[in-house]
């Protein structure tokens, strides 16, 4: 059997080609010496109910019921789970696809119009593979992105109709992966408006599981991100498989057992409702997955997917540079503020260190609560005492950044845009449509409508010196209908308001290179890769109580770099859970992301403000290890440990910053003692303002005894330094 070996670093990727020319999948793991053909690992044995191509002829043993395959369809005897399936226009389901070239070159693919990994032409590869199928008149060129340094082989495909009638494609999936055996796990990371990518691991089981979002984002409920795992891997040990999908709306990934014990997971666009119709001479791209693969657990794995995001996925000015601390005025105003609040917050904060002020949702239009305005981008000079500019001027002159919120994807039923434009918005004629706190969705598939939006909000941000965006998004997506000629095609119309959305971000970016572009959706409800292309950090939960933080930020650390989950210290009680903790508690909480306050200054006690100053002065200082560093995830929530910890450890391994945040309190109770990871064995570390000096080894395989504190919810942040 003819191979194709993709190397990396540390994984090997083979394909084979049989002489029938079906693309089979034959590895992927830990590397392997170049000449291996792993086409030894497949089995031919006669099994019931398994057909085989006619051109087996009457080798009963060959079925693509059992072979492992590169880009599964429906049509060619395999009845697992599909990566495309093709229908004609008179319905009928054939796809046989066959090889018909390959060829690798130097440099990354990119998609136009998509995110995409990207990488310098000295340092990335393409394969494209080419299978066609003459008769149902589909081809489809495989496209692997290799990232050898970062073990990093994205996948995306190209669907070109080459026959003579339209067809329908009804399932596209980026890429899958199949196992010949193995006993594994599925780690998906699952939640709900403020409680966001919560780590489930669970066996992978006989039949189909499946996770995804047809809410027309990727969604607070379930993350494009997911990790298969060999039953016995840890965060140290074993075999693990990520799956990032670097789009950011419907979405689904299926992982099935098969009748021998064989798993499948694939990836890609949400099949349910997607009946994507192509004419003669159209294609149909895919948006692009990473895989990477991880033979020490899912630490290295999570590194790995770090590194690619921060330096691969990420764009622009602040995609390495250090975020200016910001205090953002929604949880210490929501609607009830003007222009001289604004600027009394912007005082009070300048004081304590504070580098930016985000004036958040209500300075446009009627906007006095969340039940009208949205569309209506002008200034409301009169809630804000003149033109924005004079806002910002102030802002600037205390020596602050300014920022601003926007949600350009919704309209409210109150607003002049509305008023206007009804058509704009996504709703079926004749039904009344689904409202969301109290908005609608604007159809961003339609080109006219994203230019008007561009043009108003430009407008806005070219009116005064802005730096920094929040993009929101507060809704999930329903009747969908585009009020254009021969656009009423749900699967397509959810994929072009995607490409809408980023064109968006894209036109923003080219206009304003030096801005920082933060995404949100009502927190973390589109908090993907994808977004991450355009926004280096995205709000991560509209939850900002530390607690619960903790393990947001824990599930969300396994696919996203650090520096990309935007997080603040709020006030207490906490607004959304009532609890109370001390600021200490959450600004450790808070740092473990791109810093924020998210507070009224005012409402705090004079030595709290102290702390503050010292919070910022700490955040700056340790900032490089935060978001350069290593993070290691220490003690597991999901282990029900009594101490939450953490650490980041520099890459050379001299000094790294261990958090500790207790969970309970007990009258006389046990030591927990953690053990740390990222330090040097064979160094000795000092903790930072202690003279006691602790051997790195001990740290790491015996741990350190934290000290008892009492009272609820406590913190501990220990700088090890290590002593020459
Ligand atoms: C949801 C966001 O997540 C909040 O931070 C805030 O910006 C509100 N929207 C404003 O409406």
């Amino acid at each position: 059997m003819k191979t194709i070996t993709i190397q990396t670093k540390n994984t090997t990727y083979q394909m084979g080609i049989t002489d029938t020319g079906f693309l089979l999948h034959l590895y992927y793991g830990k590397k392997l010496n170049s000449e291996c053909d792993m086409s030894y690992l497949l089995t031919y044995y006669d099994r019931g109910f398994s057909g085989n191509p006619y051109d087996a002829k009457d080798d009963r043993t060959f079925s693509m019921d059992v072979l492992p395959q590169e880009y599964p369809g429906y049509g060619n005897g395999d009845y697992r789970t599909t990566s495309i399936n093709v229908q004609d226009i008179n319905g009928v389901y054939g796809c046989d696809l066959r090889y018909c070239s390959h060829h690798f070159s130097d440099g990354k693919y990119s998609l136009p119009g998509m995110p995409a990994v990207y990488a310098d032409i000295s340092e990335s590869q393409t394969l494209s593979v080419v299978l066609r199928d003459k008769a149902s008149g589909i081809e489809v060129t495989l496209l692997y992105g290799i990232l050898p340094a970062v073990d990093v082989i994205t996948r995306a495909a190209i669907i070109k109709n080459i026959g003579t009638n339209e067809v329908i494609l009804d399932k596209a999936y980026s890429g899958s992966l199949d196992f010949l055996n193995g006993n594994h796990d599925i780690l998906h990371f699952h939640g709900r408006h403020g409680m966001e990518r919560i780590m489930e691991r669970n066996p992978v089981i006989h039949g189909v599981q499946s996770f995804g979002s047809k809410r027309g984002t990727s969604s607070h409920q379930h993350n494009p991100f997911v990790i298969l795992a060999e039953k016995d891997t840890t965060e140290d040990y074993g075999n693990c498989y990520g799956m990032s999908l670097l789009y950011s709306g419907n979405f689904k990934c299926e992982i099935e057992k098969d009748q021998f014990n064989q798993t499948r997971i694939a990836m890609g666009i949400l099949d349910e409702m997607f009946a994507y119709p192509l004419q003669p001479g159209e294609t149909f791209e895919t948006p692009e997955v990473a895989f990477i693969m991880s033979a020490n657990g899912f630490t290295h794995l999570s590194h790995q997917y770090h590194e690619l995001i921060r330096y691969h996925v990420c764009r622009g000015k602040y995609k390495i540079e250090r975020r200016p601390v910001l205090i953002n005025n929604w949880e210490a105003t929501y609607f009830d503020f003007d222009g001289a609040k604004i600027v009394d917050i912007a005082k009070q904060a300048s004081a304590l260190g504070v580098e930016m002020l985000v004036l958040d949702d209500g300075w446009f239009g009627k906007r006095d609560s969340d039940n009208r305005g949205l569309g209506d981008w002008f200034v409301n000079e009169e809630k804000m005492g003149g033109p924005l500019a004079e806002t910002v001027e102030k802002v600037n002159k205390l020596g602050m950044k300014f920022g601003l919120w926007i949600e350009p994807e919704m309209v409210s039923e109150d607003s002049d845009l509305y008023r206007a434009h009804s058509d704009w918005a996504f709703s079926i004629p004749g039904k009344k449509p689904v409202t969301s706190r109290n908005q609608f969705v604007l159809d961003f598939s339609r080109k006219e409508v994203v230019d008007h939006i561009v043009d108003q909000i430009t407008k806005v941000i070219d009116s005064a010196h802005i730096e920094y965006i929040k993009m929101d998004m507060n809704r999930s997506i329903c009747d969908v209908y585009s009020a254009v000629n021969g656009m009423q095609n749900y699967g397509k119309i959810m994929h072009q308001y995607v490409l809408g959305v980023y064109d968006f971000m894209e036109r923003l970016l080219v206009r304003y290179p030096n801005i920082l572009l933060e995404g949100c959706s009502g927190g973390g409800g589109r908090f993907d890769a994808g977004m991450l292309y355009y926004c280096p950090q995205i709000w991560c939960s509209d939850n900002t109580d530390a607690i619960e933080r903790i393990k947001i930020q824990h599930g969300t650390s396994f696919g996203y770099p650090i520096s990309t989950v935007g997080s603040h210290v709020s006030a207490v009680p906490n607004h959304q859970t009532g609890r109370t903790t001390k600021i200490k508690t959450r600004s450790t909480v808070a740092m473990a992301g791109s810093f924020g306050y998210e507070l009224d200054l005012s409402l705090i006690s004079e030595e709290e403000k102290q702390e503050v100053k010292h919070q910022i002065l700490d955040y700056k200082k340790y900032w490089d290890l935060i978001h350069n560093g290593l993070y290691y995830r220490l003690h597991l929530p999901e282990e029900d440990r009594e101490t939450a910890a953490w650490m980041f450890s520099s890459k050379d391994q001299t000094e790294g910053l261990l958090n500790v945040v207790t969970l309970d309190t007990h009258c006389n109770g046990p030591i927990s003692y953690i053990k740390c990871k990222g330090l040097n064995e064979n160094s000795q570390y000092i903790i930072e303002g202690k003279s006691q000096i602790y051997c790195g080894s001990a740290l790491m395989s015996v741990g350190l005894p934290i000290p008892v504190m009492q009272g609820e919810y406590q913190a501990l942040q220990l700088h090890f330094i290590e002593v020459k």
